[in-house]
């Protein structure tokens, strides 16, 4: 008899490993996908809108809503003292009023709710709603907090060495003080959340989040009920970044409180102004820094200080300044250190996760000071990078005590130093840049070495819910959320591989609480890792259940049934899926299961401040060449070389996709994304005329992205790949520091350049103009006329 599971294994289509287009792709560009604000009204739906607070901080003396109540077209005017259940929608800890309380702490934060039947009825009369405020003393900045000890909660250390002495036995110092500015997510969806009534006091919640279980729970909080009447779906958002990991509470719990005070259907959509203004952005940053060297350059002891901008409450806050902790040591190995986080509160908007989540900023400050280093001794910064870098066999512990087993870097840089031409570039800009008084060019290469795993250790975990059905089909579910990074395909394409069927008689199904309970946000890199694996674990228990009947109905081994090919082989026969489905499903064999997965091996002492906070680290670098123009501060990014790590990649098209939008996404944040506020506390920044995010001209002119190959994860991962979604942010800051290098160059890189983050043209020419300034008149470059 034949053995047919010996045979050589075709792979079906779609398998895991197989580039692929977006399972939506088509429709994203057609304008038919489906987004929340895109469903079907009922009839005799609302629509809400929010007064926000004009002030910084002040108490809520006499609101009067009853012009407000009796306009046109409304049918409920909510304050807080109309929350039937708790006000506060904290996330975390408690500091997140649905409605302000008596007491406003930042400008937008949310006073009064409104439900019309138009918006414009609804916008019309929130504006009648009489506030009387008085106004109490604001903190607007992380130095104004740092200034008045004004803190979310106590400043977070992690220690490695005696970082003191290290630094007073170098034969170098440095010390300095530098700013990263925050970033507001510009998903192109705003937020968005439609609450329908169902029977007996249920809700039906859809909302743009990336977070369905907290939604469903913070709503069902707010309303007083349990958590089990409220069910919240979400097919997919228009981009997320972070900023709807906790902000969509606040939009679902609004239409979900008029809702239910009026009995009809409500939706609340922001408008792109209330979005920026109302919700929380990516944290700034105040960095200081102390640090000892060697001639080399290499770091002896470093004391790191990073002061973020938390905002008026908590939110993710400690969260995300730990990860910024974390990733303070970037690629490098920091034998002697003291790395402090401080959470300044401040009356501003709370502050919130943005794609790396601290991570980007803790990074962005040890390069800048990698830079500081290499600029004071004259040496190439990427020099400078190599003597510091994490080691294999020794210098491979971090200032949290995880030891670095994975690191490719070495390998991964002398590539990309290789590939990009680093050297000879470098030598043919320093031509460039000796021949040319006004133009100059930079260059900077970059590695990014990124933890994958939530750091807060419960929320690692994930569910699925997987279902075939008997003429062979199969419905997909997951706790993970679709924000166009493609985890439903790459799940998708685990679940083909797994059953060894085509992808395409996967059916993906929308993210909703009532599939898959107790959800983890789809955050943290983690929505493939943990969700692929949940559903794998699901996939298993169905074909173990086929695997069992089939032997026994063959009369055969278990290991005689085999999966491939779009068929079940058993003893010689070759049944089609849908055949071996049938028959189970007459033999009453259950074709359902609820898959589970919890990462391994993680855990963390934060009393200690030790631990292995992180299952595995992703890797990538990137060389940005940038073209300045002296003269008027305006600059082009003209190239980048990057190579990206993403394990065996399961769809390597949708990787690639990540690794390109995420880099632009880092080089937005740190050159032209300014968030700007009035000395009101008023974000004056509220709209694309004002806030400029980077379009297809911002994009290096030749950008060259490339996966790291035959680099499989070292630990159990599906498909022994690795998560993508944010660690490509951070080969932004080679940018930043391209921008730097060009700078430098004004000075004939002999002296120190100072260059905050965004490195917007305005701060560019500061800088050079600053640098002019300070050139003894003798030694001046040539002028304007000299140029070429
Ligand atoms: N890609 C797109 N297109 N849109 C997004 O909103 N969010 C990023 C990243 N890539 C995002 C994205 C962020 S912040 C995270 S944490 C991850 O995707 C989340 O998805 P994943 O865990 O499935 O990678
Ligand atoms: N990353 C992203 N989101 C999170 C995290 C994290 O580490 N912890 C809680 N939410
Ligand atoms: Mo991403 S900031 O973890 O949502």
């Amino acid at each position: 008899m034949r053995d047919e599971a010996s045979l050589p294994v075709a792979p079906v289509k779609g398998a895991a490993g197989t580039a692929l287009a977006h399972d939506s792709a088509r429709k994203h560009v057609t304008g038919s996908a489906l987004y929340t604000d895109d469903l079907p009204e009922l009839p005799g739906t609302l629509h809400a809108h929010v007064l926000p607070s004009p002030r910084p901080h002040a108490r809520i003396l006499r609101m009067d809503a009853s012009a407000a109540r009796a306009a046109p077209g409304v049918h409920a005017v909510l304050t807080a003292a109309d929350v039937p259940g708790e006000v506060d929608i904290g996330p975390v800890f408690p500091g997140d009023p649905v409605l302000a309380p008596g007491l406003v702490e930042c400008v937008g934060q949310a006073v009064a709710a409104v439900a019309a039947e138009t918006i414009e009825q609804a916008r019309a009369a929130a504006a009648l709603i009489v506030v009387e405020y008085e106004d109490l003393p604001a903190i607007l900045t992380a130095e104004e907090a740092l200034a008045a000890g004004s803190f979310l909660s106590p400043p977070g250390v992690m220690r490695i060495g005696d970082a003191a002495a290290g630094i007073a036995a170098a034969p170098r110092r440095l010390a300095g003080t530098f700013s990263i500015g925050g970033q507001d997510h510009f998903y192109l969806e705003g937020q968005v959340a439609y609450a329908q009534p169902r029977e007996d006091g249920d809700l039906l919640v859809y909302s743009s989040t990336q977070h369905p279980s907290e939604v469903q729970h913070l709503v069902a909080k707010v309303l007083g009920k349990p958590d089990a009447q409220v069910t919240v779906e979400v097919r997919r958002m228009g981009g997320g970044f972070g900023g709807k990991e906790t902000q969509p509470a606040l939009i679902a719990c609004i239409a979900s409180l008029l809702a239910d005070a009026t009995g009809r259907p409500v939706k609340y959509r922001m408008d792109r102004d209330d979005d920026m203004t109302m919700t929380g952005k990516r944290h700034d940053f105040l960095v200081r820094y102390e640090v000892g060297f060697d001639e080399r350059g290499r770091i002896l002891g470093i004391v790191l200080d990073l002061a973020a901008r938390c905002g008026m409450s908590a939110d993710l806050s400690n969260a995300v300044v730990d990860r910024a902790m974390f990733h303070a040591d970037n690629a490098y190995f920091l034998g002697n250190a003291v790395v402090t986080g401080h959470r300044c509160k401040t009356n501003t908007v709370s502050n919130t996760a943005f794609r790396g989540f601290g991570g980007p900023q803790g990074m962005a400050a040890i390069e800048y000071v990698v830079d500081e280093i290499a600029r004071s001794i004259g040496r190439d910064p990427l020099d400078v990078r190599w003597v510091n870098l994490y080691g294999r066999s020794d210098r491979n512990v971090t200032h949290y005590h995880q030891r670095v087993t994975d690191n490719i870097l070495p390998e991964l840089l002398d590539e990309l130093e290789t590939s990009s031409g680093y050297r000879f570039r470098r030598a043919e800009i320093d031509a460039f840049n000796a021949g040319h008084a006004v133009l100059k060019k930079g260059l900077a290469l970059t590695p990014v070495k990124f933890g994958i795993s939530f750091t807060a250790t419960h929320l690692n975990q994930a569910g699925a819910l997987v279902h075939v059905y008997a003429d062979g089909s199969v419905q997909l579910n997951h706790g993970g959320t679709e924000m166009g990074q493609g985890v439903y395909v790459k799940v998708a394409q685990l679940v083909a591989s797994e059953f060894q069927i085509d992808l395409e008689r996967i059916r993906i199904t929308a993210t909703t609480t009532g599939k898959v309970p107790n959800t983890s946000p789809t955050a943290a890199s983690s929505g493939t890792d943990l969700n692929g694996a949940a559903a794998i674990d699901a996939v298993r228990q169905i074909r173990n259940r086929m695997i069992l009947f089939l032997a026994e109905h063959y009369r055969t081994a278990p290991e005689r049934v085999v999966f491939r090919d779009n068929r079940v082989l058993v003893a010689g026969e070759a049944l089609t899926f849908a055949q071996a489905c049938r028959l189970c499903y007459m033999n009453r064999v259950h074709l359902s299961a609820a898959g589970f997965y919890r990462t391994p091996k993680i855990w963390w002492d934060p009393k200690e401040a030790r631990g292995r906070p992180f299952l595995y680290y992703a890797y990538g670098a990137a060389a940005t060449e940038v073209l300045v123009d002296t003269l008027t501060g305006e600059y082009r990014f003209v190239r980048a070389d990057i190579l990206h790590d993403c394990g065996t990649s399961i769809n390597p098209a949708i990787d690639t996709g990540q690794v390109e939008g995420g880099y632009v996404q880092g080089l937005g944040w740190l050159t032209i994304e300014e968030l700007w506020w009035d000395a009101g506390g008023r974000l004056r920044t509220h709209a694309p005329s004002t806030y400029k995010i980077p379009t297809g001209r911002d994009v290096p002119i030749d950008l060259r992205v490339r996966l790291v190959a035959n680099q499989p994860n070292r630990e159990r991962v599906v498909h022994r790949s690795k998560a993508v979604g944010e660690p490509p942010l951070m080969l932004g800051i080679g940018g930043w520091l391209a921008l730097k290098d060009a700078v430098a160059a004004v000075g004939g890189h002999r002296l120190p350049v100072h260059l905050d983050a965004p490195a917007t043209p305005e701060r560019v020419l500061l800088a050079c103009e600053d640098l002019r300034r300070r050139i003894p008149a003798a030694s001046a470059p040539a002028g304007p006329a000299m140029d070429r």
